[in-house]
């Protein structure tokens, strides 16, 4: 099982201290099968690099520009970027870049670009709260993975995060046979090799119990609680 951490804009250089915790934690036997992986913002995404040197934590980004080159692009960094200072993975099409107006044809280049630079993707889909009124969720789904996935034959280093956009902050989860199902719906995309698919959205230690019963699920995407280094090793403990 993956757990991934993504600390959105929060966090500066004294976080590293309440890396301890989880760097000793992902020492022990107490950690069995789970993979854990932190997704800091790029200011400290070296320090974590440095801090996990020893371990088998991994580091991601939380996104990046499309091109494979430098160029004069104020405030975006790229993969390759991301790649030179330490990270494995990176966050592409979470919502709140959507949100700013992030299209399936922007992602699905930045996921090439990626991929390029050998950066595993966490790659985001999820449908609004309309969207999941108006019953148009698979639909969604389905747009987002074909134009984002677009001319992408390897898939393999490719995970998908499935974030319902009503789920992410509101405290709110899907029912588990609706989440069950999506997953299986959105596993049925992909003909040959299955990606893992985690899931995002409200997780904490209190819902984990009744996530981890989910069977097709293959990991988390972890906002909130995964800034506590106590709530996010509590959810990885739980989900064992
Ligand atoms: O990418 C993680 C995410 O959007 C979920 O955030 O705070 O609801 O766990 P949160």
């Amino acid at each position: 099982m993956y757990f991934v951490a993504n600390w959105k804009m929060y966090g500066n250089l004294s976080s590293l201290n309440t890396l301890d915790k989880v760097i000793r934690f992902s020492k022990s036997k107490e950690i069995k099968g789970g993979r854990l992986i932190y997704c800091p913002p790029n200011t400290l995404i070296s320090s974590f690099a440095k801090k996990f040197n020893n371990c088998q934590i991994g580091i991601g980004g939380q996104n990046c520009h499309e091109s494979k080159d430098y160029g004069a692009h104020t405030g975006h960094v790229n993969s390759r970027m991301l790649k030179n200072i330490g990270a494995h993975f990176v966050i592409i099409g979470h919502s709140e870049n959507r949100k700013q107006g992030e299209s399936d044809k922007l992602i699905n280049l930045k996921i090439k670009s990626a991929l390029e630079a050998k950066l595993k993707v966490i790659f985001c889909i999820g449908e609004t709260l309309s969207e999941k009124r108006k019953k148009k969720t698979r639909s969604i789904l389905s747009k987002q993975i074909k134009i984002g996935l677009k001319n992408i034959k390897n898939k393999s280093n490719i995970f998908i995060a499935y974030e319902p956009v009503w789920a992410i902050g509101s405290g709110i989860i899907p029912k588990s046979y609706d989440l069950f199902k999506t997953i299986e719906f959105i596993k049925s995309k992909f003909r040959d090799k299955l990606p893992k698919v985690l899931y995002g959205g409200s997780v904490n230690p209190e819902n984990i119990t009744n996530l981890k019963k989910i069977n097709n699920i293959d990991g988390f995407l972890i906002g909130g609680a995964s800034q506590s280094a106590k709530k996010f090793i509590d959810i990885v403990k739980k989900t064992y």
